[in-house]
């Protein structure tokens, strides 16, 4: 993939829905008793790989342009699947799906691609197991094997806030005798614990822990999902870094355990609105973003669960800023879709910007020049998506490799790219 600079970046875009929201819509969609529908259901491979899991266990999936539609059978109506369960490279399927498995009484073996047979995924063992379930790793790694049996409730605090780990454990409480309850050092995403309610599965929140019980039933639900908020971050960082250059993006989620980039943008300078429109079981909204002048900032270890996914693009808005941008207690990068601190400070490097690596974060000096280069995504996504934009600020031509791999979270990136390019 050839890039070059980008004079401006300007555009209106709806998204394809949140893929950490249609994994959760499909997965309990299957879980409920009858059709759940979910409009605007994400592009995303990952979710994708989702959907064709839940098929290889039985659960009817069809599909009507955008829409999406789960016929649920119940968490008793899943079948053992032909074989081995393929996540493709989606931690959020495997370790999702690892929850609702230790559950049933069957086994089954989660596998995934290359990258994801790199991840860690004891955290989501060991609770599983101390629920009752068999489940073995390859040294820690998938393909992840599970023996579903009887579980009963536990009591368990992470040792790593990760939002698929908590999910995994509440899909495994509902299936449990006793109370479960779930404990995060810090807050992470709360999709899981908003959603279930919607299905009809009471949730008892208190601090940071939330407890869950055996459900025997689910309602289905219908939901339009809104735009993928962590996709809108790199359109929003794109006008950003660009002169004359203002994007609105409409029907987006704006939970706050999300948003938190946006924060931190502004914190930078930049110039960002957002409105409110609907608040549940989602909050959805629009975000517009307009040139700014960008400076960097200090990101504490505490901010990071919130920003995981968008420290590539805020990473890239600080290359394009002024002053120091640093990033601690982010060592859970490394074990993304690629170690996500190596790849983004190679990349970044290429391109003229001065990173420097620690091994649980990253400081970069903003204000130097960027100019075209070769970089590659290493298979990773965000990785891919965070150097285009970056491209769109360097001088002459970038020569972006592996670049393809966008399409793991946003297939119509180099699309939407193109027109906020060309865009008036
Ligand atoms: C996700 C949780 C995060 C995030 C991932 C999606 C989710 O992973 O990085 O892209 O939908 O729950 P961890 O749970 O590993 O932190």
């Amino acid at each position: 993939m050839r890039l070059s600079t980008a004079p401006r970046f300007r555009g209106r875009f709806t998204l394809p829905g949140d893929k950490s929201l249609c994994h959760r819509l499909a997965i309990l969609g299957a879980l409920a008793e009858g059709d759940t529908l979910i409009g605007n259901f994400s592009t995303a491979a990952d979710c994708q790989s989702t959907l064709h899991c839940l098929t290889l266990l039985g659960v009817d999936v069809s599909r009507e342009g955008s829409a999406v539609a789960v016929q649920g059978t119940g968490p008793a109506g899943l079948k053992p699947p032909p074989g081995p369960l393929p996540a493709g490279n989606s931690g959020s399927t495997l370790r999702m799906l690892a929850g609702v498995l230790a559950g049933q009484p069957f086994s089954t073996v989660l596998t995934g691609d290359e990258s994801l047979c790199r991840r860690p995924v004891e955290r989501v063992a060991q609770p599983l197991r101390a629920m009752g379930a068999l489940v073995t790793t390859v040294e820690g790694h998938p393909p992840l094997t599970i023996v579903g049996n009887r579980l009963h409730g536990v009591d368990w605090t992470l040792e790593v806030a990760s939002a698929q780990v908590k999910t995994a454990i509440l899909l495994a409480g509902l299936q449990a005798d006793g109370p479960t309850t779930v404990r995060e050092p810090q807050r992470s995403r709360d999709h899981t614990e908003r959603l279930l309610p919607a299905f009809g599965v009471p949730i008892e929140v208190a601090g940071s822990a939330l407890t869950i019980r055996r459900q025997e039933e689910l309602r289905p639900l219908a939901l339009r999902a809104p735009g993928d908020v962590s996709s809108a971050a790199f359109l929003v960082v794109a006008a950003l870094i660009r002169p004359d250059s203002f994007v609105r993006i409409d029907h987006v989620l704006l939970n706050p355990t999300r948003t938190a980039f946006l924060d931190v943008l502004r914190a930078m300078g930049a110039d960002i609105q957002t409105g409110l429109q609907v608040t549940a079981p989602e909050p959805v909204g629009w975000i517009e973003a307009r040139t700014s002048r960008l400076h960097g900032v200090a990101i504490a270890p505490e901010k990071v669960p919130l920003l995981i996914d968008e420290l590539p693009a805020l990473a890239v808005a600080a290359a394009c800023g002024e002053g120091d941008f640093t990033v601690q207690g982010a060592e859970e990068l490394r074990v993304k879709e690629s170690d996500r601190i190596a790849t983004l400070a190679e990349g970044l490097r290429k391109l003229g910007a001065a990173v420097e690596e620690f091994p649980d974060g990253f400081a970069l000096v903003g204000g130097r020049p960027l100019r075209g280069a070769t970089v590659s995504a290493y298979g990773d996504h965000r990785i891919a998506m965070a150097l285009a934009v970056a491209a769109l600020a360097a001088e002459g031509e970038t020569r972006l490799e592996e670049a393809i791999c966008a399409s793991v979270s946003f297939p119509e990136f180099f699309r939407f790219l193109e027109r906020g390019v060309s865009g008036s």
